[in-house]
């Protein structure tokens, strides 16, 4: 099956989807971006994707190319046109098309909407069994880390030293010692009372939509949340540990650089967390359209 992008209006065949070179998303990475989640053809949390994308546009000033309804129907259509039963959507909104130059164009320029979507494989059985390894890299991006911006290259680079040494991820220190987030996930630990323990949304991380959830439903099953910071080393004494993401969704972390957490295999709370989890994706991929 040929897959299908929604480019500026228009559905195109993948290969001949294109935008234009003086986009600024290519050339300044001027732009934003989203990754839902789909389940059964539904959006995971569709509602809160789109409150992060208006606040990404909203803080950047760049217009939105249409209102969040017709949006949504973008979404949905994309899924449906890629057959997706499992799988995600991409979106990503850049400034618009202008002669290359730092400031924002004089004359208003049409905000350039993609969006993708497609089929993901389950997470292995292996990860969910034995958990994953992350190392720790310094944290070298900008001070807003809360705009879900394009401009990813700290984030890639940090992945490429994990994938380098055989880690899943990579978890961003500051220069105070304090773990921010993964390359693409939030971190999490879990202390020796059974708390949950994650670093409070502010500009340093991303306010993961899986993180929001994660929350929500570990509080409504009776557990403790601490948003707060912890460092490497508290991390790397911690009972438990895992991160969550749109794509990874709860996923135990086992290795911190060289040290194994507790016997080495996922715990009791991760495990039970995940379930949790997995349960809310199923509810909601289960609802008729
Ligand atoms: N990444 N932190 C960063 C830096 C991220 O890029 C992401 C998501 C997250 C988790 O957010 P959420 O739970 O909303 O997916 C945290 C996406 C999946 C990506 O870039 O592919």
């Amino acid at each position: 099956m040929s897959r299908i992008a929604y480019v500026n209006g228009r559905y195109l065949p993948h290969g001949a989807a294109s935008v234009h070179i003086e986009d600024r998303g290519y050339q300044f990475a001027d732009g934003v971006y989203e990754v839902i989640a789909v389940r059964g053809g539904h959006l995971i949390d569709g509602e809160w994707h789109m409150g992060r994308l208006q606040r990404s546009l909203s803080e950047l000033q760049i217009r939105s190319p249409m209102s969040e309804a017709a949006m949504a129907v973008v979404f949905r259509e994309t899924v449906r046109r890629n057959r997706v039963g499992n799988g995600i959507v991409y979106v990503q909104i850049s400034r618009g098309v202008a002669r290359r130059d730092h400031p924002f164009p004089k004359s208003p320029v049409r905000p350039a909407l993609v969006v993708t979507a497609r089929r993901t494989p389950p997470i292995s059985d292996k990860v969910i069994e034995e958990g994953v390894a992350v190392i720790s890299q310094p944290d070298i991006r900008w001070l807003r880390c809360d705009i879900k911006a394009i401009s990813l290259l700290p984030n890639v680079l940090v992945k490429q030293a994990a994938r380098s040494q055989g880690a899943f991820e990579a978890w961003q220190v500051d220069s105070d010692g304090f773990v921010t987030e993964g390359g693409s996930t939030n971190a999490w630990i879990i202390n020796k009372e059974g708390h949950l323990v994650t670093r409070p949304v502010e500009n340093a991380i991303l306010n993961g939509i899986t993180r929001r959830r994660l929350i929500a439903l570990a509080q409504a099953h009776g557990l403790v949340v601490e948003e707060r910071a912890f460092s490497l080393e508290e991390a790397k004494t911690a009972r438990e540990a895992f991160l969550t993401s749109t794509t990874a969704f709860v996923t135990a972390v086992v290795k911190i650089d060289d040290t194994i957490l507790g016997n080495g295999r996922p715990g009791s709370q991760t495990t039970l967390l995940r379930q949790l989890y997995m349960e809310f994706l199923a509810e909601t991929g289960g609802k008729t359209p």
